[in-house]
């Protein structure tokens, strides 16, 4: 069993488990400004973040009160359309929440939004699956309070509860529904707020969240995902959107690359890569892939997924076998044998493959920048290259995922993220 101090953990949503400035803002600039309204030169718009809404129209933004309803209405129009799409979740948060979970600690969410905006967001997030109530208002005229929906979001029986939130609200909810209070004070609050309000325990980030809720836990393990294709496949765009997704998700990202990701392996990438080495063997080249991925395993990628990161790797071994085994004619045998130390148990938890004719790649190659050595190969390699990856894919099903990439970036954006979201996090009903 665990050691966990509360056995019923309640949290609030904006600034504590989600960065939520700026899409809060950002709605109520809209709406202020739909609306025809100024928005009064003395107020602090970050102040709207927390309290309930129709306070900090009434009394941050004067918005007048027979126009309170329409101000509201618009402001969770805009809300939906944009604003949600701009929240963060914190990191470290969804690995605190997995580790509540899986300690058996009842997690509940205690919201002063509307129930059904907050379930929205903990959807699009893929954040549902975690919680085993989320209490929302549901009317905005007759509002049940802080102390209320907490006490909702509370298990019928506990030893020991908290409230953990960012503002003197959360603390003072707390209060009402008689439990403890952690106040976090990387979110909207001062430290200072939180003091005054008479919080339990005031925490400065989400790493000492962590420890003080799930204390001696061990932290789940990450997930490793390595993205293969051929030259000129778009693999660093999807690399690059891929990675800002799963940083606004909240994951924790280590991206990296193949051959390179830590100095000894990007020193042995520029022998590889260098067009002065022409006369370098295929088989020396096979070896020095090798070497420079066993550093990159023992120095990065493990530590890193040891660590619960999410490891998003552009080329990993497959590399080898489609390029050196296949294009190069090496075979697939002796490349997967040389690289058995390099990888020991490290194969990538799955491999996006994005799939394109090698005609196509090297069209599309003509057109990008200085081509290096390998990229100067001819025809009949980067077809034997793409033959062997799909070779690998049919004996890889589970592992591989491989996604038309003769298609628009977004499409192709959206297919790559949503298959890895469902290996990411099964569990989670993923809106995104
Ligand atoms: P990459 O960095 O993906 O090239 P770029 O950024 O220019 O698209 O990969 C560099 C080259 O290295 C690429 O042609 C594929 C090749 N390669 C192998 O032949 N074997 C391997 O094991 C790896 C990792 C890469």
């Amino acid at each position: 069993m665990n050691q966990f101090p509360y056995d019923a953990v309640v949290f609030d949503l904006d600034g504590t488990l989600f960065d939520a400035e700026e899409g809060i803002v950002s709605s109520v600039e809209s709406a202020m400004e739909e609306m025809g309204l100024p928005i009064p030169a003395d107020a602090d718009l970050r102040q709207v973040v927390g309290p309930p809404l129709l306070d900090s129209f009434r009394n941050l933004l004067h918005v007048p009160e027979d126009r309170m309803d329409e101000a509201v209405e618009i402001y969770k129009r805009r809300f939906a359309e944009e604003g949600m799409y701009r929240y963060q979740v914190y990191p470290h948060i969804r690995s605190i929440l997995q580790m509540l979970r899986e300690g058996g600690v009842h997690v509940g969410l205690a919201t002063s939004k509307d129930r059904f905006i907050a379930r929205r967001v903990m959807d699009y997030f893929g954040m549902s699956h975690y919680f085993d109530a989320i209490i929302g208002e549901n009317d905005a005229h007759a509002k049940l309070g802080k102390p209320e929906l907490i006490r909702r979001a509370l298990p019928e029986k506990y030893h020991c509860a908290a409230m953990v939130g960012d503002r003197c609200f959360d603390v003072n909810g707390a209060k009402g529904a008689g439990i403890e209070s952690v106040g976090v004070s990387y979110g909207c609050g001062s430290e200072e707020e939180l003091q005054d309000a008479g919080a339990d325990h005031i925490v400065p980030d989400t790493e000492s969240l962590r420890a003080l809720l799930c204390p001696g836990a061990e932290i789940p393990r990450g997930f490793f995902l390595s993205m293969e294709g051929l030259d000129g496949s778009g693999k660093t765009t999807q690399m690059d959107l891929l990675e800002k997704k799963l940083y606004q998700l909240g994951y924790s990202v280590l991206r990296t690359r193949e051959p390179g990701g830590c100095q000894i392996s990007e020193d042995i990438r520029n022998i590889i890569l260098d067009t002065e080495n022409m006369e370098m063997s295929p088989t020396t080249e096979a070896l020095l892939y090798a070497a420079s991925r066993a550093q990159h395993v023992y120095q990065s990628i493990r530590p890193a997924v040891e660590e619960g990161r999410v490891v998003l790797c552009d080329r990993f071994v497959d590399s080898s076998v489609a390029y050196q085994g296949g294009g190069r004619q090496l075979g697939v045998e002796t490349i997967q044998q040389i690289n058995a130390p390099a990888v020991a148990d490290m194969m990538p938890d799955a491999t996006i493959y994005l799939s394109i004719d090698h005609k196509t790649a090297i069209r599309r190659r003509l057109n990008a920048s200085v081509p290096d050595r390998l990229e100067l190969e001819n025809m009949e390699f980067f077809e034997r290259t793409q033959k062997a990856y799909e070779r690998l894919i049919k004996e890889n099903r589970k592992r591989f995922i491989s996604v038309d990439a003769e298609r628009d970036i977004d499409s192709i954006a959206a297919d790559v993220l949503s298959a890895v979201l469902s290996r990411l996090e099964p569990e989670a009903q993923w809106e995104a």
